[in-house]
């Protein structure tokens, strides 16, 4: 069985005061902290980074990551942040290729592959997202933007990786919409993406990397989800900024898994 992971993506939310106040009453709603197999991670702006790593610096159960991540250690690129750097902040993972970074700030299947390799590299766990906006999805072709955008985010990974990659489908249609993907329709495209993970990168690593599912999951759509087989959590966005329904959302998803 493939271990579930609950992140939080606060992407541009969260003063460090709100950061403190929300972490201060999650710890406390947060019943359990598995933490030999973290299961929940938080991923908040830069800015806030240090708040909620101190605030879960006893807590090993919870992991502490960023949102992106340069494949560069160092240089002339204004507004980036390097797998050095977030190594120097102690995190434990990021996130890349998510739909907002891929839509609204250029990026590819080849830049999210440097910049999976680069946090890899550095012992971080990674969050490679996929998924297909709206058009695709009326148009059928789910599968093939799918495919595609996964073994081009993956390419060059050296096999060793695969222990610490995680894999996000996140239709774009149903982000921030309120819209989510049925379980049976979220479960065709995991399924989909475990047999090319297992195709392409051998039964060992293809079994174990959790696919997580995002798109407006809350605690109230998380049991049918996470019953499913190849749905082995979630990104969670809107949903995570308030510690009662992230709390919720987790304890639901840990119950149905
Ligand atoms: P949402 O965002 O839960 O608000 O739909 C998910 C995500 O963008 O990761």
């Amino acid at each position: 069985m493939v271990s579930p992971l609950f992140v939080a993506n606060w992407k541009m939310n969260m003063l460090k005061a709100e950061a403190e106040a929300f972490c201060k009453e999650f710890r406390s709603l947060l019943k359990e902290f598995n933490s030999r197999e973290p299961d929940v991670g938080i991923a908040p702006p830069l800015s806030c980074f240090s708040v909620v790593q101190r605030a879960f610096a006893e807590v090993p159960g919870v992991l502490v990551g960023a949102q992106n991540c340069h494949w560069m250690p160092s240089g002339a690129h204004t507004g980036e942040v390097s797998a050095e750097m977030l190594v120097d902040l102690r995190a434990d993972f990021a996130i890349v290729g998510h739909s907002e970074r891929r839509q609204f700030y250029g990026e590819t299947d080849q830049t999210v592959a440097q910049r999976a390799a680069a946090v890899l590299a550095k012992g971080m766990r990674a969050i490679v997202c996929v998924g297909e906006t709206q058009e695709q999805f009326e148009a059928g072709k789910t599968k093939e933007v799918v495919k595609q955008q996964l073994e081009g985010s993956l390419a060059g990974l050296a096999d060793a990786s695969f222990e610490r990659l995680v894999l996000a489908y996140e239709p774009v249609w149903a982000i921030g919409t309120g819209l989510t993907a049925t379980p049976e329709i979220a479960e065709e495209v995991h399924d989909f993406i475990r047999d090319l993970l297992l195709q392409n990168f051998g039964p060992e690593a293809g079994e174990r990397i959790p696919i997580q599912y995002g798109g407006s999951t809350k605690a109230d759509n998380i049991a049918g989800l996470m019953a499913k087989k190849n749905i082995n959590g979630a990104l969670v966005g809107g949903a995570s900024l308030k510690p009662d329904s992230f709390a919720a959302l987790i304890h639901k998803g840990r119950e149905a898994a």
